[in-house]
């Protein structure tokens, strides 16, 4: 008997065909996040579970599943699923990281940029008929090339917004929990504390990934570190940042502006206050969100699904 797959959403390409061969699968049927309440009753019998990061994975979910033993996230961030249970069960887990990396950085240049030159300003100008004649103080922002790129979390995908910021002649300073060796050598790139670090970036940049040292690590007091002229840029987790702290210091003045491809909480429901200013871009989620991108994580995905299902090592097992 072929074991039973649980997938809680359908990913982009063909990956599953792959799966249907060694799997009885399981494919929540609809265009959305799947229910909890069908989580619970399909995963009883599992041995295998393809998650999407909107899954929470947690302790009571595990419980029911005295059967799983692989948990292939298609993510690279893992922060939906309660790690210390699984590992206490026994339960390997995968996730996709590498293929997403630039995709993702160039989201994160996409805001930097957008925020920095007041694009959706802009646009909304156009669309609204509010277009005036060229104004010599119109909106005025803030330069990009020979500035500061300030990068908090130099990973992966730290070191690729760091590297297209070669083109911009920029100054790059980090702060990471080691140093990174690749990234001093390649774009010259200064390892400082955080405060001191936030306090000369023109541009922050968030990478790091969301866990219990991470949560809440840009709050009212890192905000207060920065320039009353920051670009702050989130691509990491909402959650890595104190959302009202942030709104709080767009509306004060304690920085100038801020994209965020994510958001706490997320999505942001239509009224949130972070939507209304002017001086705050909020893309959802759209890191990741490439074709390509896309059908490689699912790929890795099902490759670390496959391997699990028959006891290898994961190709990406989660440390
Ligand atoms: C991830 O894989 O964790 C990304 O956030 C997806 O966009």
């Amino acid at each position: 008997m072929k074991p039973r797959v649980v997938v809680t959403r359908k990913p982009p390409g063909d990956s599953l065909d792959r799966v249907n061969q060694v799997a009885d699968v399981w494919v929540w049927p609809e265009e959305r996040r799947i229910d909890r309440d069908a989580l619970e009753e399909q995963i009883r019998d599992a041995v295998g579970l393809y998650s999407m990061l909107t899954d929470p994975i947690d302790e009571a979910l595990l419980d029911l599943a005295p059967s799983l033993k692989v948990i292939s996230n298609m993510a690279v961030g893992v922060d939906n699923i309660n790690l210390d249970a699984c590992a206490k069960r026994g339960i390997a887990v995968g996730h996709t990281p590498g293929v997403l990396t630039d995709a993702t950085a160039d989201v994160a240049w996409m805001l930097l940029m957008a925020s920095s030159r007041r694009m959706t300003e802009g646009v909304d100008q156009v669309r609204n008929g509010d277009w005036g004649p060229w104004d010599p103080l119109g909106d005025l922002g803030y330069d990009i090339a020979r500035t500061t790129l300030g990068i908090v979390g130099m990973g992966r995908i730290g070191e690729a917004v760091a590297r297209r910021s070669i083109g911009f002649n920029m100054d790059v300073v980090y702060s990471s929990r080691s140093e990174k060796p690749n990234a001093e050598s390649a774009f010259g790139a200064r390892r400082l504390p955080l405060h001191e670090m936030l306090g000369i970036a023109d541009h922050v940049v968030v990478c790091v990934a969301l866990n219990d040292q991470t949560r809440h690590l840009i709050g009212r007091a890192e905000f207060q570190a920065m320039k009353d002229t920051a670009n702050f840029v989130n691509v990491a987790r909402g959650p890595v940042v104190d959302t009202d702290a942030l709104y709080e210091a767009l509306t004060s003045g304690l920085i100038r502006c801020a994209g965020l491809d994510v958001t706490d909480p997320e999505p942001l429901p239509p009224g949130h206050p972070l939507v209304g200013l002017s001086n705050c871009t909020i893309v959802p989620h759209i890191g990741s969100s490439t074709w390509r991108t896309r059908v490689a994580m699912a790929d890795l995905a099902a490759d670390n699904l496959i391997a699990g299902l028959s006891d290898l090592p994961l190709p990406h097992r989660v440390a």
